[in-house]
């Protein structure tokens, strides 16, 4: 078996200048073909809001729901790194309850870090808080799914200087605060080179480019599950809602017609994987 990818690899991956692969999974067989295919890091994203409750933005996403799903991506799992989203619900209301979240992600749930968003002084604290106790933290800045409605939508940020200057300088303030690794979501390609060469720690871009020390997307994205949305920056590298649905009408076929099962599939049970 291939070396664990740890915290310790984040920071080797910068100094080596070898990108990290990071995908959202959201339970163990999606979370062990993510392993089995050499994936660095997996993200148990709030997005399973969007992709696995059909909800139209992440804030409604629980932490219990968060805690459930990260635990069954865990059991998939033996080589990459499990970093767990903190939910909306979890972090504005105070360091306690946000601190006690984290404390789930890692006990409950067998994250090896959690991923916060934005760079508020409230935010920066709770990192260092965080940090300071033995919790890694992952920072995501730029476009903030969580902040949707002040943002007024998903939208681009970070388009003018200024804009751009304040990204930046969240980002700076995120590594003293101890993040070990931030995310930069939707940024104009520049500025995202610009940050990456400013940081010690590695960036992780989503719609941000190719400077980037490593790369997220949100894995029924790539694997083109989802007909109805798509962002503009994903490469689809599989149509998988097309081959799913043959293969669903072809079982349909089969069983209208009685086709299947033959005899030949015989009596049985399925096998216990573990
Ligand atoms: O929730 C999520 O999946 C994310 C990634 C898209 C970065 O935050």
């Amino acid at each position: 078996m291939k070396d664990a990818f740890t915290i310790r690899s984040f920071a080797e991956r910068k100094k080596a200048g070898r990108k990290i692969v990071t995908i959202t999974a959201y339970d163990a067989t999606f979370a062990r073909l993510c392993d089995e295919a050499g994936v660095d890091v997996v993200l148990v994203g709030d997005s399973l809001g969007m992709v696995i409750q059909g909800l139209p933005n992440t804030l409604a996403v629980t932490l219990d729901q968060m805690v459930y799903h990260t635990r069954l991506v865990s059991r998939g799992l033996s080589r990459a790194f499990l970093v767990m989203d903190l939910p909306f619900p979890s972090v504005p209301v105070s360091r306690e309850q946000a601190t006690a979240a984290a404390v789930r992600a890692l006990a409950e749930g067998g994250a090896q870090a959690v991923k916060l968003e934005g760079h508020t002084p409230y935010v920066l604290d709770l990192v260092s808080h965080l940090v300071s106790h033995g919790i890694p933290v992952m920072g995501h800045v730029g476009l903030v799914p969580q902040s949707v409605h002040q943002m007024g939508g998903f939208r681009i940020q970070g388009k003018t200087r200024e804009a751009g200057e304040r990204v930046l300088e969240g980002a700076r303030r995120l590594e003293e605060a101890g993040a070990f690794a931030v995310v930069l979501e939707a940024i104009p390609h520049p500025l995202a080179g610009e940050i990456t060469a400013a940081l010690g720690i590695p960036t992780i871009g989503i719609g941000a480019g190719p400077r980037c020390d490593g790369q997220v997307l949100v894995s029924y994205d790539l694997l083109g599950l989802n007909e109805a949305y798509c962002p503009r920056f994903v490469k689809k590298y599989a149509n998988l809602s097309v081959t799913v649905k043959k293969a669903l009408g072809d079982y349909a076929d089969e069983v209208r017609g009685g086709v299947f099962p033959s005899f030949e599939e015989g009596p049985g049970r399925r096998t216990d994987p573990s």
